[in-house]
């Protein structure tokens, strides 16, 4: 199953990508977690991505479209994979689709996480991250069982740099103008299915799994 997972910033995409990729055993390709590495390793595509994302930018197009298609023809994307924030604008969603015509591969389906703006807010700002496994957790909707300490992997929790308040603004903004139109994209080709992201979390999953069945 190819799978892309749509939606906007605090939608919960990285938290259902963990759960469908260990369901369905599918690589998690989150595009925000592979920049995020590369800037805590410190290397050219981290130092040119750091500033964009700071201030709740994108990072152009053509970065974007070489580190997914370098994801993408690796071994354990041969029998499937789950995108979670690639792609985020018509020129990558485009670039998407040659790569995979040029493998011969297809989407199967677009999954749109929908939530409404001041949920968002309250997730972004109370979100914690584990910094080693990438684990989300929010301080209350879904806190960790010891403070700050991942339940997974006992790695430490950080705030994001772009979960401050003038970052989450700007990165609504952005995404109403350039990540929008990709619901009318995949609803154009066939590919959308609604997912009601407003319930809480493990509702949300048995919702995906639903639609995925029909899928398998
Ligand atoms: P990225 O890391 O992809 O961030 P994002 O899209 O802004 O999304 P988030 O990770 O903030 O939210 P999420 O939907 O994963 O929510 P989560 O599950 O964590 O991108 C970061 C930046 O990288 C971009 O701004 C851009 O600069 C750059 N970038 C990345 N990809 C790019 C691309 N393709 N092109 C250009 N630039 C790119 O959940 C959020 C919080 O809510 C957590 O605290 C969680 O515990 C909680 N929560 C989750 N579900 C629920 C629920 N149902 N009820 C209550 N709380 C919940
Ligand atoms: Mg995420």
């Amino acid at each position: 199953m190819n799978i892309i997972l749509l939606g906007p910033p605090g939608a919960g995409k990285g938290t259902q990508a963990k759960k469908i990729a260990e369901h369905y055993s599918l690589p998690h390709i989150s595009t925000g977690d592979i920049l995020r590495e590369n800037i805590s390793n410190n290397t050219s595509l981290g130092v040119k991505a750091k500033s964009y994302m700071a201030k709740g930018e994108l990072v152009p197009d053509e970065l974007l479209i070489t580190i997914i298609r370098d994801r993408l023809s690796k071994p354990d994307c041969s029998k499937g994979f789950l995108l979670d924030g690639y792609p985020r604008t018509v020129p990558q969603a485009d670039a998407l689709q040659m790569i995979l015509t040029e493998s011969n591969k297809k989407l199967d389906i677009v999954l749109n996480i929908d939530v409404d703006d001041e949920e968002l807010i309250k997730r972004l700002s109370g979100r914690r991250v584990c910094a080693s496994c990438g684990m989300s957790y929010h301080m209350i909707f879904n806190p960790p069982k010891e403070d700050e300490i991942c339940d997974k992997c006992k790695g430490k929790l950080y705030q994001r740099e772009d979960d401050k308040p003038e970052a989450i603004r700007n990165r609504l903004m952005v995404y109403k103008k350039q990540t929008q139109p990709l619901i009318e994209y995949y609803t154009r080709k066939g590919l959308l299915r609604m997912v009601d992201g407003g319930k809480d979390i493990p509702e949300i999953f048995e919702d995906i799994k639903k639609i995925l069945e029909n899928y398998d």
